[in-house]
């Protein structure tokens, strides 16, 4: 029996923010570790297409999210990674199952659903304006990603979980067509700890919010970002609720058990602010700053080291990516 294949991309959209690491970076390196599986991570560049038009920012965000990944501590030499644009085989795929997917399923598609609501609520008399066909098949394609690798777990989001299941019912229709399995049937793994990660504001941590705490900002403006958190008007010495504090929620993601402890005691006793956000500032600086390191390092003074990464998993995802279209190409007549 084969190894199960773990896989997963991320859309280049702009520096990663805390609320990506916590919520999809992190998880997605640590299950890269696990023994007994075959991890592809990839770039979904064309995925960015959908919105980013501007040809130096996708170029930069993918080298971006490559030198992310590796810097937090993805280890290319156990990891297939690479950018989706360098497969062409994704792409003959994604045709192949837009034949087997229901035009109503896509309808159905939140981030579809979603900009035609908006259209709506803007008075639009054209439904669809602004929506672009690559918008409308987006999760077509992620099928193919996911498809085309025969992977078994998605790591994602539980934003991206609809997008699963609809990769998981085009593999079965295609099967049943075909009574054969073709594809394996992909399941999304949602990171249990899934909390919403408040961002400067206290609401959730979003790039649409410009409230985010960004991974590899350098440590004089991380320092600067934590001292805006917004806090309530507790002075110094005053109780205060650990619970409904951002301070004390972002400080938990990065600290340990015990320093967790000892914080949540600080606040009860009635810590500044201030304080409380230096100590913040600390233990943030602490998990970060070894990547912020290899991040820029990575980028900038040793580009042919990121470039040769990302072309070396090239090859190894296209023989994958090759064995599936032989399947596919036999079952469906045309090879
Ligand atoms: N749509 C995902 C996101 O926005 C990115 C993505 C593209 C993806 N293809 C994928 C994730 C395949 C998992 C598997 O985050």
């Amino acid at each position: 029996m084969s190894q199960e294949v773990i896989l997963t991309g991320i859309k280049p959209t702009g520096m990663p923010h805390l609320g990506n690491l916590v919520g999809a970076i992190q998880p997605s390196v640590d299950l890269s570790h696990k023994k007994d599986t075959e991890a592809f991570y990839f770039i979904a560049d064309y995925h960015a297409l959908t919105g980013l038009k501007n040809a130096k920012e996708l170029s930069q965000f993918s080298r971006e999210i490559a030198a992310a990944w590796i810097a937090l501590g993805l280890d290319p030499e156990q990891v297939v990674l690479y950018r989706q644009s360098d497969i062409p085989e994704v792409f003959e795929l994604s045709w192949i199952l837009a034949c087997f997917s229901p035009k109503g399923l896509m309808n159905r598609a939140h981030a579809y659903k979603a900009a035609v609501q908006k259209n709506q609520e803007n008075g639009e008399t054209d439904l669809d304006a602004g929506v672009n066909m690559g918008v409308y098949t987006y999760p077509i394609l992620m099928a193919a990603d996911i498809l085309l690798m025969q992977a078994r777990w998605v790591p994602v989001g539980g934003d991206q979980v609809q997008h699963i299941e609809i990769a998981r019912d085009v593999a079965q229709y295609f099967n049943r067509q075909y009574q054969r399995e073709v594809f394996t049937l992909p399941e999304a793994l949602i990171d249990e700890s899934g909390a919403v990660i408040p961002g400067l504001d206290g609401r959730k941590m979003s790039k649409s919010y410009q409230n985010t705490i960004p991974i590899f900002a350098p440590a004089a403006t991380l320092q600067k970002l934590v001292a805006r958190i917004a806090t309530d008007s507790t002075r110094p010495g005053e109780p205060k609720d650990p619970n409904a504090s951002t301070v004390f929620h972002l400080y938990r993601l990065v600290a340990t058990e015990s320093e967790t402890d000892t914080f949540r005691k600080a606040f009860l006793a009635g810590i500044a602010w201030k304080d409380a956000k230096d100590q913040l500032y600390e233990v943030l600086n602490r998990r970060l700053s070894g990547p912020r390191e290899r991040y820029h390092a990575l980028l900038e003074d040793d580009r042919d080291t990121l470039d040769r990464i990302l072309s070396e998993g090239v090859p190894k995802a296209r023989a994958v990516g090759a064995a599936t279209m032989r399947k596919v190409r036999k079952a469906i007549g045309v090879n």
